[in-house]
């Protein structure tokens, strides 16, 4: 075992299950520390098509993601009241905040594409594993349970229904007030297909595959209140650290 004092919880699950709300509201209970691995691969995304490097050339891209971790030029800083950690890009001040713009439905597919090289990964891994090194850490994603952290102490698993999945993203892209790159608005049919895309290529990858983590407490949050599945996850976290 681990020579942690606090423990790592490990949140994975697919898009829209409710991971990010949970995570972070989790992670205030705790006092803990958040971290949001898919914001990483999304940021590595919409630098890639910044830069005009192709989604599906491996190599380059791990350049692109590999720089960025070099450059420490992707930084989570807190944000104010309660907009939750930002997202900023550049290896000094004053920083980009990218976090509006690593949230549109382009960059979350282009994520999920990119995402899938061996080369992104392994690049990201190290800073992945040194957020949560010490405990004390909520990280959510894909792979947390099964690659980054299989020795956390509390694996969680959140699912729900495709259907809810895509109304509450189509909910936060509204909330943004965001529409496609063409100005036209993006509709809840768009982001079901969006997600069920995603969803494959997620699932059907060959390195670190969406799956549920050996001893992953499994929840689905299709008919739960918030609240609700916040409380059950406090309630295991601390059981599992007792131990
Ligand atoms: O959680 P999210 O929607 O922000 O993630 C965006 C994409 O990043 C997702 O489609 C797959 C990828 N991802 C991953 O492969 N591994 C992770 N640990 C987190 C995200």
């Amino acid at each position: 075992m681990s020579e942690r004092v606090r423990p790592v919880v490990a949140i994975d699950g697919p898009a829209g299950a409710g991971k990010s709300t949970v995570a972070r509201r989790l992670a205030e209970e705790l006092g803990f520390v958040l971290v949001d691995t898919g914001a990483m691969y999304r940021a590595v995304a919409l630098v890639a098509i910044r830069q005009g490097v192709s989604l599906h050339e491996g190599a380059a891209l791990g350049e692109v993601a590999a720089g960025l971790v070099r450059e420490h030029a992707l930084v989570f800083e807190r944000g104010d009241g309660d907009t939750g950690v930002r997202v900023k890009l550049g290896n000094a001040p004053p920083r980009e905040d990218v976090s509006d713009a690593i949230r549109t439905p382009e960059v979350a597919l282009a994520a999920s594409v990119v995402s899938a090289h061996p080369e992104v990964r392994a690049a990201l891994l190290d800073l992945q594993r040194q957020a949560g090194a010490d405990g004390g850490v909520v990280l959510e994603g894909r792979d947390i349970g099964t690659v980054v952290f299989p020795d956390a102490e509390a694996k969680i698993f959140l699912t729900a229904s495709p259907q809810v999945r895509a109304r509450r993203r189509f909910a936060e892209v509204q909330a943004r007030g965001q529409t496609n790159d063409d100005g036209s608005a993006v509709t809840l049919e768009q982001l079901e297909n969006e997600m069920q895309r995603r969803d494959s290529q997620d699932v059907g990858r060959a390195v670190a595959p969406l799956r549920q983590a050996d001893g992953a407490l499994v929840v689905d949050c299709t008919a739960l209140a918030v609240d609700d599945i916040v409380a059950q996850l406090h309630a295991f976290v601390l059981s599992r650290s007792s131990r």
